[in-house]
C-alpha cells in the first residue's frame, strides 16, 4: 500500500512518536469493536454493562459478561499491527504507546510500555476496597468472587462509564500528546472522552497528526494524514517505509 513520502520523511526525522489505539486494532485479531455496526454495543447496552450504575443494579449481569470477554481475549492473538507498534518502541528515539483497549495485546505482541487509559480485563480488584483480587475468578456456577479482606464484589479492573481515568495515565498520555512529533490515532472512533482529547492536543501543540482508519471518524477533519486502510496492513507498511529510510533494510 502507498503510505504518503512525506508522511515517511517526517517519522524518519522524528525524535518523538505517539500513538493511541483503540478496538479497530484489536479486529483483526478477532476482537469485536463497539461502535462498529457488528460492534458489541450494537448488541448489548454499555450503561447495563460498561458502567457502576449497570454493576450495582446486576453485578451477575456484569460480571457474566466480563467472563464472557475474558473467554474471547484470552483466546486472541496479536495481529501484524500489534507487532508494528512493538517495532516502533525501537524506532524513533522516544515512542509512547497509549490505549483504550484492555485486552492486552500489545504486552502480548512485545510493547514494553504501554499507557492503558481504560485499565484492563485481566486484572481484577474488590469494588468495596479497591484491594487487588488474585484469587479463582472461574467459581462453581458462576458465582462472583468475594474480596477476602472485607467481603466486597469482585470486578474486573476496566475503567467503566462515569469513572475516572487513572490519574497518573492520563497525565502521561497528555503529556505525551504536548511534546510529540506526530502522532497517530489508530484504530478509535474517537467519540470517548479525554482519550479522544489527545490527538487534538497533539495538533495544538504542533504535531502532525495521522488517523489509521478505513472510517471517517470525528477526528478525520483535523488529520494532517488520513490513511484509510486496516490497522494491521497500513502499520507494517509505514514501519518498513521508515526502516528503509533509515537505512535499516
Ligand atoms: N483497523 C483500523 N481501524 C479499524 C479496524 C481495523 N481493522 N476495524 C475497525 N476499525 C475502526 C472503526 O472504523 C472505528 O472507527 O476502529 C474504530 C473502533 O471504534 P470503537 O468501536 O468506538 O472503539 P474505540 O474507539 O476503541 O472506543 C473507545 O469506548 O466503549 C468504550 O471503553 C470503550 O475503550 C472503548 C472506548
Amino acid at each position: 500500500m502507498e503510505i504518503p513520502d512525506d508522511l515517511i520523511d517526517a517519522l524518519t526525522c522524528a525524535n518523538f512518536v505517539a500513538a493511541l489505539t483503540g478496538a479497530g486494532v484489536s479486529a483483526e485479531s478477532g476482537i469485536k469493536t463497539f461502535r462498529d455496526p457488528d460492534g458489541l454495543w450494537a448488541k448489548f447496552n454499555p450503561m447495563e454493562l460498561a458502567s457502576i450504575d449497570g454493576f450495582l443494579s446486576n453485578p451477575q449481569r456484569v460480571w457474566d459478561w466480563y467472563q464472557y470477554r475474558r473467554e474471547v481475549i484470552n483466546n486472541a492473538k496479536p495481529n501484524p499491527g500489534h507487532y508494528a507498534l512493538a517495532e516502533m518502541e525501537k524506532l524513533f528515539p522516544q515512542f509512547t504507546l497509549i490505549t483504550q483497549n484492555v485486552d492486552r495485546l500489545h504486552q502480548k505482541a512485545g510493547s514494553k510500555k504501554v499507557i492503558e487509559l481504560h485499565g484492563n480485563i485481566i486484572e481484577n480488584h474488590c469494588f468495596q476496597c479497591k484491594r487487588p483480587f488474585e484469587g479463582e475468578t472461574a467459581l462453581p456456577d458462576g458465582e462472583i468472587p468475594k474480596c477476602p479482606s472485607c467481603g466486597g464484589l469482585i470486578r474486573p479492573s476496566v475503567v467503566w462509564f462515569g469513572e475516572l481515568l487513572p490519574f497518573d495515565a492520563l497525565t502521561e498520555a497528555e503529556q505525551s500528546a504536548t511534546e510529540c512529533n506526530v502522532f497517530f490515532s489508530i484504530g478509535t472512533s474517537a467519540e470517548v472522552y479525554p482519550a479522544a482529547n489527545l490527538p487534538l492536543i497533539a495538533k495544538r501543540s504542533g504535531a502532525l497528526v495521522v488517523e489509521v482508519n478505513p472510517n471517517y471518524t470525528a477526528l478525520t477533519p483535523y488529520v494532517d494524514f488520513k490513511i484509510s486502510e486496516t490497522s494491521a496492513v497500513a502499520l507494517p507498511a509505514i514501519v518498513e517505509e521508515v526502516k528503509r529510510k533509515k537505512g535499516l533494510l
